[in-house]
């Protein structure tokens, strides 16, 4: 016997927080019935739990996955005009959430769990992971450019941003660290600078790397791997 709220967060379907008010919108079903107490306790061998009329499966083990997600599909369930990430998923893990997203047209690394809770406490801003990009722009990076980042950039509509990492390669090209996950982030904070970007790729989060993951692809994290995500802590040098 387990809780409603926490079968379905297990079963991948939302976070913990989410599910409350999913339930409480009388979605859900227990053995055809709507149910709209999260606490509600359920057997999940005999009790059959439906979502918007879907049956919710127990999930046995806990899945992080990886994504080279391509440019041209939104990090979003479902989409009126575009193709999103969920059509790159291999359909055994069509259960999974994404962890955080990706813009349009960004490429790269992208997280997806069944783990509500994990996908919840990474995303939190206080707890946010460090994340990585390799942008190509227009102009060249300056060492103004890298003050005004460790210092926190203030956008064009005024919103200041934390302290982050800015690393010119040269030649138009530039390594970005940021711990926020804000609207097209690191697309404004270089259009501040006047250096707008024409390519956008996520190349890490904290110490997970798309390796020679192909664009597109999936692949399931070790328990190392999902260890160490867990483990992440806010870290005060990260703005010196
Ligand atoms: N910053 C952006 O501008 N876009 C992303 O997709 C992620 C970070």
């Amino acid at each position: 016997m387990q809780r409603l709220d926490r079968f379905l967060s297990e079963a991948g379907v939302e976070s913990r927080r989410k599910i409350k008010e999913v339930i409480k919108s009388g979605r859900v079903c227990v053995n055809g019935a709507v149910v709209k107490s999260p606490e509600i306790k359920i057997n999940e061998d005999h009790d059959k739990i439906t979502l918007d009329g879907v049956q919710i499966h127990q999930s046995s083990r806990r899945v992080v996955l990886m994504m080279h997600k391509p440019a041209g599909c939104v990090t979003a369930a479902k989409d009126d005009r575009y193709p999103t990430v969920m059509q790159y998923l291999p359909s055994e893990y069509s259960k999974l959430m994404p962890i955080g997203r990706l813009d349009l047209e960004t490429e790269g690394l992208l997280l997806f769990t069944n783990d509500g809770d994990l996908a919840h406490r990474l995303i939190m801003p206080k707890h946010q992971i460090e994340k990585t990009y390799y942008a190509e722009h227009l102009g060249t990076t300056t060492e103004e450019d890298v003050i005004a980042f460790r210092n926190g950039c203030e956008l064009k509509d005024g919103t200041k941003c934390l302290p982050a990492i800015l690393e010119p390669l040269g030649d138009g090209k530039s390594i970005v660290r940021v711990r926020e996950g804000k609207y097209h982030q690191v697309r404004r904070m270089l259009a501040s600078r006047g250096k707008p970007v024409s390519y956008l790729r996520r190349i890490a989060e904290g110490e997970l790397t798309l390796g020679d993951l192909p664009i597109g692809k999936t692949r399931e994290l070790t328990s190392e791997e999902i260890l160490k995500l867990e483990s992440v802590n806010f870290d005060e040098k990260f703005f010196v």
